[in-house]
């Protein structure tokens, strides 16, 4: 694949943003990845590999060459009577992927249904929804090493997964680009409908026997109904981290809201629900100029239409002091800033 030079980077990312790459291009297979890694051009300049866009916000133009992942294929890599390897594509639309899982009544994946992005970022920052995230039926993953070219692959132990986290948002940033992920499913599906108003959407639905799709279609309907749609408003999903503190933080909250949202994260800590925070803090639906608040999940920023990353990078900070006054915790951002 050649280069393009000079190339807007909106379509690429799903806050909507318009800065420029000074070089792009997408490969589909390791060599053509090798090729352009070895173009001259490529070598000197920053690297930037995006997947499907969806947790980035970018604040400036990118001096460097961004590529695009559009690496295909779902493949079963090896089954027994009870599970099924699933070998997918860095470049696979991550929804597409699940669709695919459920139709073939494979389980494990259906409440990660909707998120945005593509196969190869999903490890990258352990994407979850719904009580279940990707380390828990993931199994390995291909990586090319970008310093020697060499194809490596990584367990889950060496993945290093966490909270919206893993090693490579950490050790291994910026030194690996992923080919290919293999996640082990279920061929006896156990659903996990406890988690948030899954439950109550199917009673919605009528259903008192779910199956996987019943589950994948009730999980759509939530996300739709509270997130907003990055064709139609242009956003990066939760673009703050749920803020994990002691015990003693939560007491103090609670001291003024008692009805502060909590979940028990390890031993003397919890888990705050920053939306909770973040619409307390008064500053739901709240909106300067093009950027705000979206009006239906505090934890999501949104772009009405032609706001520039460093305007939503300020709303960020805006949104960072209010909840920091208003109740003296520090929130982090999950979206990468570039
Ligand atoms: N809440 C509010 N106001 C808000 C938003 C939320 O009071 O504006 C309350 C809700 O009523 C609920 C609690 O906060 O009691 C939690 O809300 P929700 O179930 O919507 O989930 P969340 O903790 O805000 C996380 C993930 C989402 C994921 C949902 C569902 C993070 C940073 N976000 O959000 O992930 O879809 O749970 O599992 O962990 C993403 O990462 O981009 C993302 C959307």
């Amino acid at each position: 694949m050649a280069l393009q030079h000079n190339v807007d980077l909106r379509p690429y990312n799903t806050f909507g943003i318009s800065v420029h790459a000074d070089r792009s291009g997408t490969f589909h297979n390791v060599e053509e990845l090798r090729g352009l890694l070895a173009d001259p051009e490529v070598q000197n300049s920053p690297l930037l590999v995006l997947g499907g866009g969806s947790n980035i916000l970018f604040t400036q133009d990118f001096r460097g060459t961004a590529l695009s992942n559009g690496i295909p294929g779902i493949d079963v890599v090896k089954e027994d009577s009870d599970h099924v390897w699933v070998k997918a594509g860095a470049g696979v639309v991550w929804h597409e992927f699940v669709l695919f899982c459920v139709e073939q009544g494979w389980g494990g994946i259906e409440n990660l249904s909707l998120i945005p992005g593509k196969v190869g970022a999903a490890p990258m920052q352990n994407i979850g929804a719904y009580g279940v995230e990707i380390k828990d039926t993931f199994h390995a993953l291909e990586a090319l090493r970008i310093d020697n070219g060499e194809v490596v692959s990584f367990t889950k132990d060496q993945c290093a997964f966490g909270y919206r986290e893993s090693y490579f948002k950490r050790e291994g940033k910026g030194r690996y680009i992923i080919l290919s992920v293999t996640f082990r499913l279920t061929e006896r599906p156990v659903l996990n409908t406890s988690y948030g108003n899954i439950q109550q959407e199917l009673e919605r639905m009528g259903i008192t026997a779910p199956t996987l799709r019943d589950v994948s279609n009730a999980v759509i309907a939530i996300r739709r109904s509270k997130l907003p749609d990055p064709a139609v408003i242009g956003n990066a999903g939760s673009f703050f981290k749920n803020p994990v503190v002691p015990e003693d933080v939560l007491n103090s909250i609670r001291k003024s809201d008692p009805d502060v949202v909590a979940y028990p994260a390890g031993p003397g800590h919890f888990k705050l629900a920053a939306g909770w925070l973040i619409e307390r803090a008064g500053l739901k639906g709240y909106r300067q100029g093009q950027q705000g608040v979206h009006d239906r999940q505090a934890l999501v920023l949104v772009n009405h239409g032609g706001a520039t990353g460093k305007a939503i990078y300020d709303l960020s900070e805006h949104v960072l002091k209010t909840v920091k006054a208003r109740f003296g915790v520090e929130l982090e951002r999950e979206v990468n800033i570039l």
